[in-house]
């Protein structure tokens, strides 16, 4: 076991990427507190790993309230005593021409994505240093933190924050062993990716169009995300901060896609 007796808290536990990643931690022996914001879902997970051996707690959090992190570590707290990991995955997208996005728009995206990641991150980091122990921390944030995507301001302006945020807390902390990464996904199978194919007018042209675009020519899975974020949390990774690790099947590494065009050879 990878991650035994160590406490981690995971925010966005309720579906997709979040889910897997406190079911997984569950797996390698943490006992993790698991944050979301509807109870529903959230509690069910939680029920699963209990039912299923594992150690978890469900807080119902809005990341984006510093009073409901607040009340998260503190239940993390008096549940197991301390604090060891965070993977801040709670998450919302937005996606609509700029001359649309409104003020509130804009504040939804950030509070959630970047605002929720430095209440986590603030609320972690006092826990971690109260032990003395260090600790690691994951911020979730995607592959359009290597480059933008049309329509999505407000996410892209988030994104790219948590990398800065990650940088700069990585080096003020390393010193005490507290290491802050980045774990960027590119399309995974979650409800997102399902919601993009619902939207597309055929479902054939929008998977060529993506496979086009992922030299890998599929989309992610969700165990893709958790494998590495078991490995940036755990004590295999002891000389990685400040990093950005980016599993999108070389989709942000390609900088035009060879379709419909292909040159002869030159
Ligand atoms: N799926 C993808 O293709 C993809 C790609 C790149 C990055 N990501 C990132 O991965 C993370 C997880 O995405 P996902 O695809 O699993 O999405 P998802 O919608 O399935 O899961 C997001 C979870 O966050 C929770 N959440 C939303 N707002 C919250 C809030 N204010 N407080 C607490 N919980 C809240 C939701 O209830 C849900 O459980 C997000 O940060 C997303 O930006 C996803």
């Amino acid at each position: 076991m990878r991650l035994k007796g160590k406490v981690i808290v995971v925010t966005g536990t309720g579906s997709g990427i979040g889910k897997d990643i406190a079911e997984r931690f569950a797996k390698e022996g943490a006992r993790v507190v698991a944050a979301s914001r509807r109870a529903a879902t959230g509690q069910g997970v939680v029920d699963a790993i209990v039912a299923g051996g594992g150690q978890a707690i469900f807080v119902q959090t809005d990341v984006s309230s510093a009073k409901d992190v607040d009340a998260l570590f503190d239940s993390a707290v008096r549940s197991y005593g301390r604090v060891d990991g965070l993977v801040n995955n709670a998450g919302v997208n937005f996606v609509c021409p700029f001359e649309e996005c409104t003020p509130e728009a804009w504040d939804r995206v950030l509070n959630v994505d970047l605002r929720g990641t430095y209440l986590c991150c603030r609320r972690a980091i006092l826990e971690m240093l109260k032990t003395g122990d260090g600790g690691s921390i994951i911020n979730v944030a995607s592959n359009h933190t290597v480059a933008a995507v049309k329509g999505s301001v407000p996410y892209d302006a988030a994104k790219w924050g948590m990398v800065g945020l990650s940088k700069s807390l990585g080096i003020e902390f390393a010193s005490r062993n507290i290491r802050v990464n980045v774990l960027s996904p590119g399309l995974i199978h979650t409800q997102i990716w399902d919601d993009i194919l619902d939207a597309a007018p055929s479902h054939e042209e929008c998977l060529a169009h993506w496979k086009s675009n992922i030299p890998m020519h599929r989309v992610g899975t969700c165990e893709e995300i958790s494998s590495a974020a078991v490995f940036m949390i755990s004590d295999e990774s002891p000389f990685m901060t400040g990093a950005n690790l980016v599993i999108d099947g070389g989709m942000s590494s390609q900088l035009v896609t060879p379709d419909p065009y292909t040159s002869r050879k030159i």
